[in-house]
């Protein structure tokens, strides 16, 4: 039986290769991509998610959330994503629809109306839609099976300050929430995401498979990679996202410690900082599975494996 997944994402181009390798993953059972403001504005998110659905040829529902943070004005990637959010490859605009229903009433009925424990939620982006959806419906919260999440970072430090990664950021509230939620979680920190470096190797394999599919990624790849080079002096980019799906897949490929993490919502120098008791420090309740860890060599025969299938 394939496990139930909904997708929260912020689209950009690594979510774009995370949302295909789910599609491309018949364990996996994508219910919807709800969609929320993070690298670029919700507009172009929602957009983004339909024309990634259309490139792997398939008819998910895409749900449009919340456009703001919790309690802060927007804070955008532009740099990193290009303006589109999307850049790296021109694509048509998509012609799958977006659902009527907002992201978070979507989210609340779904959990409602499923079995305790299982649906799994994968937040790609700022947690805006799932604190919204928890802090509405409190009687959803104890139905999640599990949370799969891409954000923080601790022996990396931050991406967008030095203390805070992009995605808690945004909307340090909002994962405050998550994180006390008491819902089990499996954090996807930068000390993980930057040891998942693309290689030129890599890039040229996914161009040559000769598909839609294969080209974007090469070509999207190649636009963000221009940035993270020259940021972090490292060879390739790394493919944040995808890990959470390649968590799913095979969560073996994956090393990490089940330890306290909390999340900074005052201190104007390291707002949106995950500071996880890595040492064990604090007498601090163990809440969430923060990775420190990936076999790059699998995580990538495993990306090339299943988008090759698309
Ligand atoms: C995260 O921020 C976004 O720019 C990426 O899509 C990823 O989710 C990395 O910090
Ligand atoms: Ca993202």
């Amino acid at each position: 039986m394939s496990r139930k997944i909904i997708i929260d994402t912020d689209p950009g181009q690594d979510d774009a290769v995370a949302i295909l390798l789910a599609l491309a993953s018949p364990e996996l059972d994508v219910l919807a991509l709800t969609a929320v403001a993070g690298n670029v504005p919700l507009p172009l998110t929602q957009k983004n998610a339909r024309t990634i659905v259309e490139l792997a040829n398939r008819d998910t529902p895409v749900y449009a959330g919340c456009d703001a943070p919790l309690a802060r004005k927007l804070v955008t990637a532009e740099h990193v994503h290009g303006r589109s959010g999307l850049d790296g490859i021109p694509l048509s605009d998509p012609t799958h629809p977006l659902q009527p229903e907002h992201a978070v009433d979507y989210l609340i009925d779904t959990l409602r109306a499923h079995p305790s424990g299982s649906i799994t939620l994968c937040p790609l982006g700022p947690l805006t839609n799932i604190a919204t959806a928890f802090q509405r419906a409190p009687d959803i919260v104890p139905k999640v099976a599990e949370i799969v999440l891409m954000g923080g970072g601790y022996f990396e430090g931050g991406n967008i300050t030095p203390a805070a990664e992009f995605n808690i950021y945004v909307d340090p509230d909002a994962a405050d929430i998550v994180f006390k939620s008491g819902v089990p979680l499996v954090v996807m920190p930068l000390d993980v995401t930057h040891k998942a470096l693309t290689s030129r190797a890599w890039v040229e394999g996914m161009r040559s498979l000769g598909t839609p599919v294969g080209q974007a990624v090469a070509s999207w790849t190649d636009f963000f990679e221009r940035f993270d080079t020259a940021k972090y002096g490292s060879e390739g980019a790394p493919l944040h996202d995808p890990c959470v799906i390649a968590y799913l897949l095979e969560p073996a490929l994956f090393h990490g410690r089940h330890i306290n993490v909390e999340i900074e919502t005052s201190s104007p120098l390291t707002l949106g900082m995950t500071v996880a008791d890595w040492w064990r420090v604090t007498g601090r309740e163990p809440n969430a599975m923060f990775m420190g860890s990936v076999d790059r060599e699998g995580f990538y025969r495993l990306l090339t494996e299943r988008l090759g299938r698309l």
